[in-house]
């Protein structure tokens, strides 16, 4: 799977695998965008760096968007009842300082990323939501923000109603990572891909990093910048985080685009964009908001979304098709901050929803305060360690039902399909000898087989007919036909039966 932002820049630079132990101020862990920001501002503050990472960089940023704003959907208004004023204005205001930072990092470095200043917009083409845009409209007005609502906007089709919020930005997510190796680098930090770290041990006042090629980094300070946290115990993120998969399209419309970014209110989802690629502008028309390795029995995603663009665009050709993984915490709300109190230099910023560019600044800011034993007043409002689960009840429902059914009640179900009914290119759980395989049959109808359970906590696996993976329902680890681990908490491949 390639995304429009790998091929528009010119072949990632190739890093060395981690071959030695090493010793230094700040290990971080995971080299997309939030590691990176990390990173660009610590070895600027003087302090020795090391990036490592389990593929190359940017193995989640590469299949984002690109948006950076602080219109998240209808954001304001769940604030505003799920915590207070205060908190709700104070959100705003540190992700509208993130998009300020980012332009400031980009402009300092001189980084070609295509960074464009444009207008976000949430709208609606349902008479019934204008009344939820109305009220994220008052709720905003009483955070002294002025959002606009209007009807003139530049999407090919009428809407009811678009709440604007002004000066937001877009960008060429790779680039702009390629830009902050390049300066981390220069500061003389280190940067190792394929590298998987296993495990984080503490020792005296430095913390040990473990990684799978036998070899250790020990560090004053760790972040963990995986989009999910790899370690379960301490911190136990698993039960406060699921994932969600979307789905985008990169498509030249042979038409004049459209100004602006944008996206509806409610399901399903179209989230709009444009972007530079071999100086021509590409439509981007990104949607879904399926929880990862569950129902995977509706239309395909990318059909849906070239025919719902078909509409509106009918000589448009596909150029690039992907899905992106997206972690979000039970109460919609990050966590950043320290990882657990039992690792006092580990800190981990996770569970940024579908809005990282910009988040992944807030969160970067923020640890580096800690690190630097600065006070950041926004601090509270993702405080890391939090238990305030209970604010959305249906989520926590959701999940320990999930888990139950894939760590036991499917495990006992038996299964009702055959080999022999599997199609080419696709897969699907059977029984064997009382025993639970995974079949893939290839599109040369070579049959490969692995152990369906998660090697994160044992889950079993569903088979994913879109993308062709193995989807763990429980915390949204997946694995290609093969076995090979793609997306974490897991970090280690299935077992592969002959
Ligand atoms: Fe946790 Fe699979 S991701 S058990």
């Amino acid at each position: 799977m390639n995304s429009l932002w790998i091929d528009s820049v010119k072949g990632l630079s190739k890093f060395e695998t981690l071959d030695k132990n090493l010793e230094t101020d700040i290990c971080i862990i995971g080299a997309g965008i939030f590691g990176m920001t990390c990173g660009y501002y610590l070895s600027h503050l003087g302090y020795k760096v090391i990036l490592i990472d389990k593929n190359n960089l940017a193995g989640t940023t590469s299949f984002t968007t690109g948006k950076i704003t602080s219109q998240h959907g209808l954001f304001y208004s769940y604030l505003n009842t799920s915590y207070d004023m205060h908190f709700a204005k104070d959100y705003l205001e540190v992700n509208e300082k993130a998009i300020k930072n980012i332009q400031d990092i980009i402009n300092k470095e001189e980084i070609d990323c295509d960074f464009e200043i444009q207008n976000s917009y949430v709208y609606t083409t349902k008479k019934e939501e204008l009344a939820l845009l109305e009220k994220e409209q008052k709720v905003l007005e009483d955070l002294d923000y002025h959002a606009k609502l209007t009807k003139n906007v530049s999407l090919p089709f009428e809407t009811e109603g678009a709440l604007c919020f002004k000066n937001q930005a877009k960008f060429n997510p790779l680039k702009y990572i390629l830009g902050l190796a390049k300066t981390i680098i220069e500061k003389n930090g280190q940067i190792y891909t394929n590298t998987i770290a296993v495990d984080i041990e503490k020792d005296k006042n430095n913390s040990i990093v473990y990684a799978d090629t036998g070899k250790m980094i020990k560090a004053k300070h760790v972040i963990i910048a995986t989009r999910y946290p790899f370690m379960n115990v301490p911190g136990f993120y698993f039960s406060k985080l699921y994932q969600s998969t979307s789905y985008i399209v990169a498509l030249d419309t042979k038409k004049e685009l459209l100004n602006d970014m944008y996206i509806n209110v409610s399901s399903p989802i179209y989230s709009f964009r444009s972007a530079k690629f071999n100086g021509k502008d590409i439509l981007l028309i990104a949607s879904g908001n399926c929880k990862t390795g569950h129902d995977y029995s509706h239309e395909n995603p990318y059909d849906t979304l070239k025919n719902f663009a078909k509409l509106y665009y009918p000589d448009c050709e596909t150029l690039y098709e992907w899905s992106s993984e997206d972690c979000i915490s039970l109460d919609k709300l990050p966590y950043i901050g320290k990882y657990s109190s039992l690792l006092p230099n580990v800190y981990v910023g996770t569970g940024f929803k579908k809005w990282g560019m910009t988040l992944s600044n807030v969160a970067a800011n923020l640890i580096v305060d800690e690190i630097c034993e600065r006070k950041n007043p926004y601090a509270y409002l993702f405080d890391s360690t939090r238990f305030g689960l209970f604010k959305n009840f249906d989520e926590v429902k959701n999940m320990v039902v999930d888990s139950t059914n894939s760590l036991l009640l499917n495990k006992l179900k038996s299964s009702n399909v055959s080999l022999e009914n599997i199609k080419t290119n696709s897969g699907a759980i059977i029984e064997l000898d009382v025993k639970k395989v995974g079949i893939y049959r290839d599109k040369e109808n070579q049959i490969h087989a692995i152990n369906p359970i998660c090697t994160h906590l044992g889950c079993l696996l569903t088979w994913n007919d879109i993308d062709k993976t193995w989807d763990c329902p429980c915390h949204g680890s997946r694995y290609d036909a093969m076995g090979k681990n793609l997306y974490g908490p897991a970090f280690k491949n299935l077992e592969i039966y002959q």
